[in-house]
C-alpha cells in the first residue's frame, strides 16, 4: 500500500517484501532526500532516538511497523517463545524516547493484537501485524484530516500563526495535527501566513516546517525562537498553532522544548494558543504535567550541531530536556480529532480519552 503525507512524499512505509521499514531520513532535511532502510533492532531504536524518524504520531507508526518487522524474523517455534522474542522488542523499542505517549501506546496496540491471535499459527500471528500496524498509518490520516477541519473553525482569511517545532506530515502520515489547518485551509482558498519559530537546538521548525509549507506553497517565515515576542507585540500573529507528545489529565501538555514559552508570550498579549493532537495523546494515568518524563539529550546537539565549530567550550556544562510542560492556564483549546475541547480541562477531557 502506499501512503503519500501532504507534500506527495511518501516517508514512512514497509518495503516490497516487508522486511523492513523505509523511512525518510528526517535528521537530513532540508538538504538532503535520503531514504533509509532498517531492519535491525538497534537501527530501529537508532532511527527513532536520533530523530531520523520523529513527531510523535509519526514514531507510534513507526513502532508499529518496527515491531512487525522484528516480529518476522523471530526463529520462535510456538507461541510462548514467539511473545517472549515480541516482549523483548517492543521493551527495547520503547526505551528509545521516554515522553511521547504514542510510543508506548502503539507497542500496546501491536501487543493487543498479538494475544488477541495467540491461538494462532505464527504466519497468521505475522499477518494480523503487518494489518494492524497499517491501520495505524491509515487511522493517523483520517485523524489529522479530522484535526484539521475542527481546526479551520478557529482560523480567518489573512490569519498569522505562530508555529513551534513540527507537527506536519512528516511528524504524522498526512497533513500533520497543528500544520494540518494551514494545508487544509490551502486546499479550501483560505488565506494564512505562518511565522515558524526555528526551534533550537534540533531545528525541526527551520528544517522541517518550513520545508513542508513552502513546498506547499502556504506563506511561511522563519524566525529564530527569541523573536516569537516582537512578532506578537508587532500584531502579525492571531493564533499559536503547536503539536503535543502528551497530555496530563488536568490539561497540562508536553511538547517540545519552546512551547511554553510561547504559550507565556501568547497569555502576555492576548493571543489564542492552541494544542492540536490525536485524542489517544490523553494520558489520564499522568495526573498532570509532572507525572510526565521528559526527555533529556545529548549537550552536543546544543554546542556542536549544526555549527562550523563548537560555540562553547567542552567543558561547559550543558542541560538539555528536549520537552517541556505547558500549564493547562495557558491554553485556549485542544483540538483532537473528536472536537475542540476547552477549559476546564479536568472534566473535558474525561469525555474525550
Ligand atoms: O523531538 P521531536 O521532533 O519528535 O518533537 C516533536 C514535537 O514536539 C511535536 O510537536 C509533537 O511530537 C507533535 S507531532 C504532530
Amino acid at each position: 500500500m502506499k501512503v503519500e503525507d501532504g507534500l506527495g512524499v511518501e516517508h514512512l512505509r514497509f518495503s516490497e517484501d516487508g522486511d523492513a521499514v523505509i523511512i525518510l531520513d528526517q535528521s537530513l532535511l532540508p538538504n538532503e532526500t535520503n531514504y533509509i532502510r532498517l531492519r535491525e533492532r538497534e537501527e530501529l531504536f537508532e532511527a527513532i532516538h536520533e530523530l531520523r524518524v520523529r513527531g510523535a504520531p509519526a514514531i507510534g507508526i513507526f513502532a508499529g511497523y518496527a515491531s512487525y518487522v522484528l516480529a518476522k524474523q523471530s526463529k520462535a517455534a510456538d507461541f510462548p517463545e514467539f511473545y517472549r522474542d515480541f516482549l523483548s522488542n517492543k521493551a527495547y523499542l520503547g526505551a528509545s524516547r521516554p515522553t511521547a505517549v504514542n510510543l508506548s501506546a502503539m507497542l500496546d496496540r501491536m501487543d493487543r493484537v498479538v494475544r488477541a491471535n495467540a491461538r494462532q499459527p505464527i504466519p497468521e500471528i505475522l499477518d494480523a501485524m503487518r494489518n494492524e500496524a497499517i491501520l495505524i498509518q491509515q487511522e493517523d490520516i483520517a485523524m489529522c484530516r479530522a484535526i484539521s477541519e475542527f481546526g479551520l473553525a478557529l482560523v480567518s482569511d489573512g490569519f498569522g500563526i505562530l508555529t513551534h517545532c513540527n507537527a506536519g506530515p512528516l511528524a504524522t502520515s498526512r497533513y500533520g495535527t497543528g500544520l494540518g489547518t494551514l494545508f487544509l485551509a490551502r486546499e479550501r482558498g483560505i488565506t494564512l501566513h505562518a511565522y515558524c519559530d526555528e526551534t533550537r537546538p534540533l531545528l525541526q521548525g527551520a528544517r522541517l516546517t518550513t520545508y513542508e509549507l513552502q513546498r506547499a506553497g502556504i506563506d511561511c517565515t522563519l524566525i529564530c525562537d527569541s523573536m516569537a515576542s516582537i512578532v506578537m507585540r508587532e500584531g502579525k500573529i492571531n493564533a499559536c498553532f503547536v503539536g503535543c507528545d502528551r497530555v496530563a489529565a488536568n490539561g497540562d501538555t508536553a511538547n517540545k522544548i519552546g512551547t511554553s514559552m510561547v504559550a507565556i508570550l501568547a497569555k502576555h498579549y492576548g493571543i489564542p494558543f492552541y494544542v492540536f493532537c490525536p485524542s489517544s495523546t490523553i494520558d489520564l494515568s499522568c495526573g498532570t504535567g509532572a507525572d510526565i518524563q521528559i526527555e533529556l539529550r545529548a549537550p552536543e546537539e546544543i554546542k556542536e550541531k549544526f555549527f562550523e565549530r563548537p560555540v562553547a567550550l567542552p567543558e561547559v556544562k550543558c542541560y538539555n530536556p528536549s520537552f517541556d510542560i505547558t500549564d493547562h492556564e495557558l491554553i485556549t483549546a485542544i483540538v483532537t480529532e473528536r472536537g475542540i475541547i476547552r477549559p476546564p480541562f479536568f472534566e473535558a477531557l474525561r469525555e474525550f480519552a
